[in-house]
């Protein structure tokens, strides 16, 4: 952690170029919000405490999101720019002397080393701040920094208010910056909304220190990649790809196949073990956590699951919030929903629903089936087209089967319910009462056979012809 270090982390702003209701920082990359990313890099350098987040846009979302981060958090009530921003953080962080680095929201590729050389850049140097600057290709909307004979900052122009000339220029401000706090304070209330956008630019704070002697240096990166800001959901897209292939990446190199990695998705927060295989079209996402020597099938979906060892997920699997225990097999077709508990060695097959169910060790549910609200002991057979009719209309009811029953195809049964261990339950049955252990249970219509029905038939319409 390093002391004597401020972070204001800008995120405020609509994002209008988003289209969107939401504030763009609050749209995710890699599986998290681009606010959170930002945050949880600057975690990386100093304590909570430290860290102001600049709020306005859908203020309310942002801080519940961040809650747990435990950053202060300054409200801007009107976005008038981002030099306004730091303006409006002058009470909460004036009185400090040291340095203070500021974060744009929307910019989440950057990482804790390249900040911890800006900061050291700036220790070392005489100048009011330096800023971390890149090349681009195409710098269309990026602020462009021009650079004196001696490779300091001279001013940095925004897109709108370049010049031709000036917009040739390919070196692009960051947004990132490490000020000494005492002159940020100083010159902050000098800039002026004097651009076509009427806006408080951060950037016009170059002009207003060399015009009192002091000098902004750049830290140029190489790997562009880093300072991507996003303003479109184009360059969203951009930047979760990035992510993603970082994280498949890692994931390969840590032991992980994965086959044709850039159709597969696994967000930031989701770990898997080695020797696992993750088929194409895979997505992993939110906070799962998948064991060893599991298979993850083709275009199935984790999501926020725990998934032990020697798991077989087969495709086109959905799991959600679900924990399946080791060397069960889930799928083709299957979907676990909230709070289904598969058990070792279990078997869920195709077209099986599972929801608030746990399936005891070694049971099977193979074909068709829904079980909800659901306890279901060890080596059970749930048969294909089995229903639990857990819901009445106004409330949900729970089915208990207990260890070694076998429940016949295309059984109904109306929860509450229990049904004893070992017992049978014929198939077709409608099930409402409870079944000892060790008994069959019949809920049918039984079958009648009429003999002869056909020809007798057949005999009495000649005769009326
Ligand atoms: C800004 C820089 C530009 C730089 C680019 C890098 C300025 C004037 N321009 O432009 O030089 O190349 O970022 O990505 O700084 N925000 C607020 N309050 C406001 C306005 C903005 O909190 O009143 C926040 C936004 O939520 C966002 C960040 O500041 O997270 C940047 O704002 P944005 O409007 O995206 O700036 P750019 O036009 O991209
Ligand atoms: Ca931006």
């Amino acid at each position: 952690m390093l002391t004597n270090l401020r972070v204001i982390v800008l995120a405020a702003g609509l994002g209008t170029r988003m289209k969107s209701k939401r504030a763009k920082v609050l749209h995710r990359a890699g599986g998290r919000t681009l606010i959170d990313h930002v945050v949880g890099t600057a975690l990386e350098l100093t304590t909570p405490e430290q860290v102001a987040v600049v709020v306005g846009h859908q203020r309310e979302d942002v801080e519940e999101l961040m809650a747990p981060r435990r950053v202060r958090f300054v409200h801007q009530r009107e976005q008038k720019g981002t030099g306004h921003a730091v303006m409006v953080c002058r009470d909460a962080l004036e009185s400090h002397t040291g340095l203070l680095l500021v974060l744009y929201g929307d910019c989440p590729l950057l990482s804790v080393e390249t900040l911890r050389a800006l900061i050291e850049r700036q220790r070392q140097s005489s100048a009011a701040a330096t800023v971390i600057t890149t090349t681009l290709e195409d710098p269309t909307g990026y602020g462009r920094v021009l650079l004196d004979a001696g490779g300091s900052v001279q001013a940095i122009v925004e897109q709108k208010a370049a010049t031709p000339e000036e917009l040739q220029v390919r070196i692009i401000n960051s947004g990132i910056y490490c000020f000494r706090s005492d002159l940020l304070w100083e010159s902050i209330s000098s800039i002026q909304p004097d651009n076509p956008a009427r806006e408080y630019y951060l950037t016009d704070i170059v002009k207003i220190f060399h015009a009192s002697g002091h000098k902004v240096n750049a830290m140029h990166l190489d790997d562009a990649n880093e300072v991507l800001g996003i303003n479109t959901r184009i360059e969203l897209a951009g930047v979760d790809r990035i992510f993603r292939e970082r994280k498949v990446r890692q994931l390969m190199l840590d032991g992980v196949t994965i086959e044709k990695p850039e159709t597969v998705t696994v967000d930031l927060d989701a770990t898997v073990g080695p020797d696992t295989v993750i088929e194409a079209f895979a997505r992993i996402l939110g906070s799962t956590q998948i064991g060893e020597d599991c298979t993850v099938g083709a275009h199935s979906i984790v999501r926020d699951s725990q998934i032990a060892d020697g798991v077989t997920i087969h495709p086109f699997s959905v799991v959600e919030l679900s924990t399946i225990s080791s060397g069960a097999h889930i799928g083709p077709y299957s979907r676990l929903r909230v709070g289904s508990y598969v058990e070792a060695g279990a078997h869920i097959g195709n077209f099986v629903e599972l929801k608030k169910t746990r399936i005891g060790p070694g049971s099977k549910a193979n074909h068709l089936a829904y079980l909800g609200d659901s306890e279901i002991g060890p080596g059970v057979n749930i048969g294909a087209g089995t229903i639990t009719c857990n819901y009445d209309g106004v409330h949900k009811h729970p089915t208990r089967i207990g260890a070694g029953a076998f429940v016949g195809s295309n059984s109904t049964l109306v929860a509450p319910l229990e049904i004893g261990a070992n017992s049978y339950i014929g198939a077709g049955s409608v099930i409402t009462e409870k079944v000892p252990e060790d008994s069959l249970a019949l809920g049918r219509g039984r079958q009648i056979v009429k003999a002869d029905w056909v020809s007798k038939r057949r005999s009495e319409r000649e005769v009326e012809r």
